[in-house]
């Protein structure tokens, strides 16, 4: 049995909600159960006023203290206090398996430009955000995070394997669901579904729920535990990699020197091989060393030819495959018509800086990914020359911008920034 305490100034935006379906019943039958309390009842002046003017000036009006206060301590059992607020802990679903172990729930529910600011320390109240937008009141989250938390509890859905098999459960997003008929006027349920092969059923189902989850939300991914198939089955569904829409450019030339001076910098053998193996290890499309020098040019083809030809390939064979990803180049435009031919259309071309800032963040570049190739610029030296970041159509904001020391090596930068473009989904 759980209590939910819910204090809001309009408590008949409740009872409709939570008399609908499944809620309902759990209400009916004592599974969960709800007690409103107005604020309002606790107004000790005339006009029973609940709000006040901001310190400080501003729009809007602020929910004083002390109706908030005495509501709270109105309440015999309040349990955990959570009060409803975009700038709170963003609600999931492993805060609501979290929640459904409790008794007792109060749930605070602002209105206007929110609650006075003291109100959370005084009755040590956690917040709460029901995601990144903002509503007119905390009711409607409220709802949202009641249902959440009430249908995990025992007994509120007739088989108690249910919630088990939801979306986020195993952290991925439920697979896709279809009932009859098998033929929509031509839509038509996947065979798998009807082959009776219980095995074949439940490893096609797992498969959709990876690609529907590095889809959508390929930051879920990074946060679930995957087994080695899953990781070889989203390897091998290539057809929805972005991974393979991304290229890296290391450009030795125009870059800056420690003066800030326009100069061309030498190649370093350990950034062609690392950046070469974070190319390979994350399914990029190609990796650009670009240099218009032509003895910078030739060295890179003797390195390049020992580990995929020579002896560093019978030494180590793996290195073959990283190395087959580097490509040479005298500049940015001849990497970009390359690129272009092979994708049959432009890249677009985003550069990186340590200074400045970004206009696109990570998560951008990945949306882009699934419809078009992006070039992603590292510089070396003290990085890529004024025009060449002007001249880019995104630039991403410097890792650790607001850090007093952000000196990260180019290549321990391209692995960085690779990651969070694609981590494990890309
Ligand atoms: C209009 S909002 C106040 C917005 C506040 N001034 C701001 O910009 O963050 C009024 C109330 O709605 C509730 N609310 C709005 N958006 C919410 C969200 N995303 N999650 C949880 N509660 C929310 C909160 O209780 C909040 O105090």
């Amino acid at each position: 049995m759980l209590n939910f305490h819910l204090i809001s100034i309009f408590p008949e935006f409740f009872p409709g909600p939570l008399s609908c379906g499944l809620m309902g019943k759990a209400v009916e039958r004592g599974i969960v159960s709800y007690f409103l309390i107005n604020p309002r009842d606790f107004a000790l002046d005339k006009h029973r006023s609940v709000d006040d003017r901001p310190y400080g000036g501003g729009p809007g009006m602020v929910m004083s203290l002390d109706p908030l206060i005495r509501s709270v301590e109105s309440i015999p059992d309040p349990g955990r206090i959570l009060v409803l607020s975009p700038g709170g802990r963003l609600f999931d679903q492993s805060m609501a398996r979290e929640l459904s172990a409790e008794k007792n729930l109060t749930l605070v529910c602002g209105r206007y430009e929110g609650i006075d600011a003291r109100f959370q320390q005084i009755v040590s109240a956690e917040t709460v955000s029901i995601g990144d937008y903002v509503l007119n009141g905390g009711e409607s989250g409220a709802l949202c995070l009641m249902e959440a938390v009430s249908r995990l509890q025992t007994s509120f859905m007739g088989s108690a394997e249910s919630p088990l098999e939801e979306s986020f459960s195993s952290g991925l997003f439920d697979h896709p669901h279809y009932t009859r008929p098998a033929d929509y006027q031509g839509a038509m349920v996947p065979e798998v579904l009807l082959s009776g092969n219980h095995q074949e059923i439940s490893r096609w189902r797992r498969g959709q729920a990876l690609l529907t989850t590095s889809a959508g939300r390929p930051d879920l991914l990074s946060k679930t535990l995957l087994t080695p198939e899953d990781a070889s089955f989203l390897r091998q569904a290539s057809r929805t990699k972005a991974g393979r829409n991304l290229y890296l450019g290391l450009m030795h030339y125009p870059v800056l020197d420690k003066r800030n001076q326009r100069t061309a910098v030498s190649l370093t053998n350990m950034d062609i091989h690392d950046i070469a193996r974070v190319s390979c290890s994350y399914g990029l499309g190609g990796f650009f060393i670009i240099t218009p020098l032509l003895d910078q040019q030739e060295l890179a083809r003797t390195l390049i030819r020992h580990w995929r030809q020579g002896a560093g390939q019978k030494a180590n064979p793996d290195r073959v495959r990283a190395m087959e990803l580097v490509e040479i180049a005298s500049d940015l435009q001849e990497s970009l018509t390359r690129i272009e031919d092979r994708c049959g259309k432009p890249p677009r071309l985003v550069a990186t800086s340590a200074r400045g800032q970004g206009s696109a963040t990570c998560r951008d570049l990945w949306s882009i990914l699934h419809e078009d190739p992006v070039f992603l610029l590292f510089g070396t030296g003290n990085g890529l020359a004024p025009e060449v970041i002007q001249g880019a159509d995104e630039v991403l904001p410097p890792l650790r911008a607001g850090s007093p020391y952000n000196h990260l090596s180019v290549r321990a930068a391209a692995a960085v920034t690779v990651d969070r473009i694609l981590g494990e989904g890309g």
